[in-house]
């Protein structure tokens, strides 16, 4: 049967750290506040200039190196993002042009924090169907863009990367398993990012001075959410494919907590050391969190050939997912 296979996988976070301790400096906060109910001590900082495709191309080029993969080869690139460099174009088209990718077609996906889960969905679903052979796929935020620096209830979480994976189609038996994807519209208010969207447009100085552009989040609502659609959406990926929780050799949950995390860890009844976590050193980088944990976990030889990995994510929309695939 065609599966489409991740060949190659890369990452980047920009250099510049933002450690509790700075946070401390800038609102009513603590690092243990911070480290107790979330699990973050630092973040990283996209440097002043740099946009998300400038990130994400960073991160492609190793994934490339490892796919051996030319960019002109590539006949598809997609960006799962919600801080692109412009609404128009695209990410992905601003990232083709950087890496000089002038075969493939470009878009850009928006699932906000599930937008990795499915951004490989629809991947996956083009090589299956024949109409792409070698797809590029980053998620990439620069969150620090877009969160209110005055609200310590959000400002704390997020964190600027971007992580990339190369994909191309096998009959090896490897592969995607299967991808379960969600929305409920219906509580899209429980976080939203106004800013450059249509709906409070043009920006002025008043919409800015009434802050309507910046990153809104109901905490605990996402947090109910998210520990229960994400627990439920993993064992629906295990199910499916007729397997139980001790056939995962990697589980590599979305970033946004560790309190979730944990929860979906020991719903699913997994050591920690079947765990990917990084939420303690990037924070919250939205749709890059899984590529960029991914990548980690694949350079320090925690992830080989024939391994099955869950992935899955939960964020904004309310959007929520899993992938389930054999490395
Ligand atoms: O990527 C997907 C989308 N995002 C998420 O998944 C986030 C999901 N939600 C969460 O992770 C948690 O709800 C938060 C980390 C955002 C908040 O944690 P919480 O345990 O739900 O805290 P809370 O909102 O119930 O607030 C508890 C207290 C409040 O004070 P009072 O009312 O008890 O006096 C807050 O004002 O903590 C206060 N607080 C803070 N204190 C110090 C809120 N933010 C901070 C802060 N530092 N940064």
């Amino acid at each position: 049967m065609k599966r489409s296979m991740i060949i190659g996988t890369g990452s980047y976070v920009p250099e510049d750290v933002i450690t509790n301790q700075d946070l401390e400096r800038l609102v009513d906060t603590s690092d243990d506040w911070i480290k107790t109910r979330t699990g973050i001590s630092e973040r990283r900082r996209a440097a002043p200039g740099m946009a998300a495709s400038d990130l994400a191309v960073q991160a492609s080029r190793p994934a490339l190196e490892a796919a051996e993969i030319d960019p002109e080869d590539l006949d598809m690139v997609i960006a799962a993002t919600i801080t692109p460099d412009t609404t128009c174009p695209s990410a992905a088209c601003w990232v083709q042009n950087q890496l000089g990718a002038k075969y493939a077609f470009a878009f850009d996906v928006n699932a906000a924090c599930s937008g990795f889960v499915y951004g490989l969905a629809v991947a996956d679903q083009f090589i299956r169907s024949g109409m792409a052979q070698r797809v590029l796929f980053v998620g990439v935020e620069i969150m620090t863009r877009v969160v209110n620096w005055e609200d310590r209830s959000t400002c704390v979480l997020w964190g600027d990367g971007a992580g990339a994976v190369v994909l191309a189609p096998t009959e090896n038996g490897r592969g995607i398993l299967s991808s379960h994807l969600y929305a409920d519209g219906m509580n899209g208010e429980t976080l939203t990012v106004g800013g450059g969207g249509s709906r409070i447009a043009p920006i002025t100085h008043e919409t800015v001075d009434q802050d309507l552009h910046t990153l809104k989040m109901n905490g605990q609502e996402t947090f109910r959410f998210a520990v229960r659609a994400f627990s439920d959406v993993c064992i629906e990926a295990l199910e499916h494919n007729h397997l139980s929780a001790d056939d995962i050799d990697l589980f590599i949950p979305h970033q946004a907590n560790i309190r979730i995390i944990d929860a979906a860890t020991k719903r699913l009844k997994l050591p920690t050391e079947k765990v990917m976590v990084t939420i303690h050193k990037y924070g919250n980088t939205s749709s890059a969190s899984i590529p960029v944990a991914l990548d980690e976990a694949v350079r320090e030889g925690r992830v080989h050939e024939g391994d099955l990995l869950l992935l899955a994510a939960f964020g904004g929309g309310l959007t929520w997912g899993a992938n389930a695939l054999i490395f």
